[in-house]
């Protein structure tokens, strides 16, 4: 298992281009199975999840290539196949795949996805809906068996507005008979890249971006080429990155507006952020204070910029408060910043959190995803060393991101988790 090497105290200055979305990608990943035919995705992301994801789609006959950061996904060709457990339940997004397989090849089986450090993740939602649309669905020895001969158009409400089951569903929808509704549907940016990529090729879906989407079936859709929007959560770490390190950092080729609930914690923390039609910049010269977070479903304040921003909070003078109403235990960070130096209590969903600890680098590993980017941005402003073991969960999610902290002065390397921190007299644990 690899992991990254920090030296703090850098100001992290200049401009960085994004990835795209790892989120999109997969989503859009599920839902080129509806087509048969060849489709091409641009700006793909170079991480663990979209390669894994590859691989699923192979094993349902779908031939991939790899072209220079873009995915050549051949569809024509598909059948049933022996999905292996551990990939599966790597991630969750393979059982997006459920609708759009079934909805072309009438069988599909699948193991369940599995839950992970942050909550237990259920997809009631998904089955549900799913069996709305006539599928029929059945879960034994943890693996979900769906038949479907034709899927008809139905009303769905979903109890929570799940991103997953809208993303799945819409993706579904589009090739039942006549005309689904989806309420209470998430409206997070990820939906409406998907509904654009299922519209070009040739779904007529509407709404998408709003709680209400109606998708009228069509009886095939066409293969197309796609570009993949930029990923707001990785735009979203670099900036949180300027303000942590007292820097000054652009982010390029956004879109401003995904990064709403961020910008505005940003300013009310004291970070000063400008903004451009496709760019954003922060500068912070310290001095910053602590807030009150409360995650919540798009626009809210994103769930998986809950553990970066807490980072961040840990070094802003004063008490903050961090709600977490999304998943029951997204808190795996909170005993490594504490490891290093942070003041801070967690109480059910809530972190309260003392500011102003001075960090100081210690020997912490990543638990997931979110809770491995913010003991990164913690080591770029921790005094000394601070080595951030299983970057293997950060390898899902970002791509290149030493390679971009670098580009902005940061002291980030990748090293084997048998090296050690260098520092005299510290031994690591
Ligand atoms: C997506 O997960 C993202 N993952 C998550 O990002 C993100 O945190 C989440 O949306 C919320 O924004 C991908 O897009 C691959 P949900 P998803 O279904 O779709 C409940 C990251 O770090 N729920 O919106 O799985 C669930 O318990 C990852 O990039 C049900 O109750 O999230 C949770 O409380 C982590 N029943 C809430 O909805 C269901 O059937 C949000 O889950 C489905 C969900």
């Amino acid at each position: 298992m690899g992991a990254y090497l920090i030296k703090g105290g850098a100001r992290l200055l200049g401009e960085v281009d994004v990835a795209g979305s790892k989120n999109a990608a997969l989503a859009i990943m599920s839902a080129v199975v509806l087509a048969e035919g060849t489709t091409i995705l641009h700006n793909v992301p170079n991480v663990s999840d979209t390669k894994t994801k590859a691989k699923l789609l192979e094993v349902f006959g779908a031939k991939v290539q790899w072209v220079e950061g873009s995915l050549i996904i051949d569809c024509t060709h598909l059948h049933d196949g022996e999905a292996d457990e551990e990939m599966v339940r790597s991630i969750r997004t393979s059982f997006y795949l459920l609708g759009p397989l079934v909805s072309r090849i009438g069988f599909v089986t699948l193991p369940a996805p599995g839950g992970c450090k942050i909550g237990a993740r259920p997809v009631d939602l998904h089955v549900k809906g799913l069996r709305a649309l006539g599928a029929d669905l059945d879960l034994s020895d943890g693996r979900y068996t769906v038949r479907a001969n034709q899927l008809v158009g139905t009303e769905i409400y979903l109890d929570v507005p799940s991103a997953g089951a809208t993303q799945h569903l819409m993706a579904t929808a589009t090739l039942a008979k006549g005309i689904t509704v989806i309420q209470n549907a998430a409206v997070e940016p990820e939906v409406t890249a998907l509904a654009d990529f299922l519209n070009r090729m040739g779904a007529k879906v509407e709404g998408a971006g709003t709680s209400t989407i109606s998708i009228q079936g069509v009886s095939r859709l066409e293969a197309c080429g796609y570009t993949i929007p930029t990923d707001r959560l990785q735009a979203g770490t670099y900036l949180l990155a300027g303000a942590i390190t007292g820097g000054d950092v652009t982010v390029r080729g956004i879109i401003p507006e995904n990064q709403a609930a961020v910008i505005n914690k940003l300013r009310e923390i004291g970070a000063d952020v400008a903004e451009g039609p496709d760019w954003l910049r922060v500068k912070s010269d310290g001095g910053l204070k602590g807030v009150r977070i409360k995650t919540m479903p798009y626009p809210g304040f994103p769930t998986d910029m809950q553990q970066p921003m807490a980072a961040l909070l840990t070094v802003c003078e004063g008490m903050s408060v961090v709600e977490e109403t999304i998943y029951e235990s997204r808190i795996g960070h909170v005993q490594e910043l504490n490891r290093m130096g942070a003041s801070i209590l967690q109480e059910g969903r809530t972190t309260i959190i003392t500011g102003s600890s001075k960090l100081k680098g210690a020997s912490v590993t990543a638990s997931d995803l979110r809770a491995g980017a913010a003991l990164v941005l913690a080591g770029l402003v921790a005094e000394g060393e601070t080595v951030v073991k299983n970057i293997h969960f950060i390898d899902r999610g970002y791509d290149n991101l030493e390679g971009t902290l670098v580009s902005l002065g940061g002291d980030i390397k990748r090293i084997s988790s048998q090296e050690k921190r260098t520092k005299v007299g510290d031994t690591v644990h």
